[in-house]
């Protein structure tokens, strides 16, 4: 008997213009545009396995090995029920389909046509990152969703295609279809059909911009993105001058800044924008506190780090972003990651080794100060 899986992994993205607010809560159509970088290396990433099968009794997910519960209706019904759909499409355009298209998973060979769209689908999930803390996992996680599906029914669908359907998962992982410098174009019909991910350059255009993620805390967070946004959407008066006054031109210069590699406007809207995601948090009723006192001083220090190159003739060095929850995100030319690291690590003493995929500091982490 075939088996029909297949497993892909794709990676988180962390927004320097944050989406946050929803105009259709069950289509996932954003208040404003946003954009984002996906990161690319194996840190944090979502690697999802789907295998259909005529035997299963019906659709199911685990999540980092636990089930999952698949509601109906819900965002992950909706995923998977969009993707057969797509499946059921291709089978009845391609009636002579060869029989063997391609082989996805060793010694597997897959597709036929045979009509694997009326198959459930059994769909396991891990992540290597801390689920739900703020570190986009719904992102790479719904991502990576669809595009195991996308494998194991071989659909030809493009990266801005299957946006369209990851959005309807997590808004975010629309953007981790892409690699590189990626935007979520909002759109403007009520179908939702012009709402999807572009890239706005690819990862070669500016390797070299890196990212640095501090993990301040790993626990879930204690309101969701979705619950989050809403409330906001709901009561923040602020939001309203943001998606109306603020978002449009940031859009266009953070853009352009990518386009002419001008690291110097990158930062500056990149910190400008999260502060003022989270001004907007602060803004609902009751207010959201997503970041915490160790964010805030990490903000302190990347400040009085760019202030003084500044105020020595120099430019801004790094950048912070923070999504919804207190870990900090820097983006930084790769010549200053080792120096920010160590001034980091010199008023956060660490606990566990630094992962230093570059080879920056070598076997032992920075010099001295990593705490056993
Ligand atoms: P985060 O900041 O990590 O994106 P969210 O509150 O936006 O947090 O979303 C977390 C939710 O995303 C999880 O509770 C789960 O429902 C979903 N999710 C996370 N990872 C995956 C995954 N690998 N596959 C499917 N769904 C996932
Ligand atoms: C602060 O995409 O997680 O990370 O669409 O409700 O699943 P849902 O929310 P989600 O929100 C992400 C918010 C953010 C900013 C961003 O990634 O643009
Ligand atoms: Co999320």
């Amino acid at each position: 008997m075939p088996v029909y899986q297949a497993t892909v992994s794709a990676p988180v993205n962390i927004a320097c213009i944050k989406y946050w607010g929803k105009r259709d809560t069950k289509l996932i159509l954003p208040t404003n545009s946003s954009l984002s970088v996906t990161l690319d290396q194996d840190h944090l990433r979502s690697t999802t396995t789907s295998r259909a099968d005529a035997s299963f009794k019906q659709d199911q997910l685990w999540l980092n090995g636990k089930v999952d519960e698949i509601k109906e209706g819900g965002r992950l019904a909706t995923c998977i029920s969009e993707m057969k759909r797509l499946r059921r499409e291709f089978e009845e355009k391609n009636p002579n389909e060869p029989k063997v298209s391609r082989v996805l998973v060793p010694a597997i060979m897959h597709a036929h046509l045979l009509q694997i769209s009326s198959f459930h689908v059994h769909i396991s999930s891990v992540n290597n990152f801390p689920t739900a803390a703020g570190l986009a996992s719904s992102a790479a996680g719904f991502a990576a969703l669809v595009s195991s599906l996308a494998a194991l029914y071989n659909l030809p669908a493009t990266p801005s295609e299957l946006s369209l359907i990851s959005r309807q998962g997590s808004g975010s992982a629309c953007r981790s279809l892409f690699g590189g410098f990626v935007a979520w174009q909002m759109g403007e019909k009520a179908d939702g059909s012009d709402s999807y991910a572009v890239e706005v350059a690819p990862r070669e255009h500016w390797p070299d911009i890196h990212a640095l993620i501090c993990v301040v805390s790993d626990t879930k967070k204690g309101t969701s993105s979705t619950s989050g946004m809403q409330r906001t959407v709901e009561t923040s008066p602020l939001l309203q001058h943001r998606i109306k006054h603020v978002v449009p031109e940031r859009m266009k210069a953070i853009s352009k800044a990518i386009l002419e590699k001008d690291f110097d406007t990158f930062a500056r809207i990149t910190m400008q924008d999260s502060n003022q995601f989270h001004a907007v948090a602060l803004d609902t009723d009751p207010p959201i506190f997503y970041m915490n006192d160790v964010s805030r001083s990490i903000i302190a220090l990347i400040t009085e780090y760019n202030r003084a190159s500044v105020e020595s003739g120099g430019k801004i060095k790094a950048a912070y972003t923070y999504d919804a929850g207190p870990n900090a995100v820097i983006y930084a030319p790769k010549e200053n990651i080792k120096e920010i690291v160590e001034l980091i690590y010199s008023y956060f003493p660490q606990t566990e080794p630094f992962k230093d995929p570059f080879g920056l500091f070598g076997a032992a982490g920075p010099k001295g100060k990593v705490v056993d």
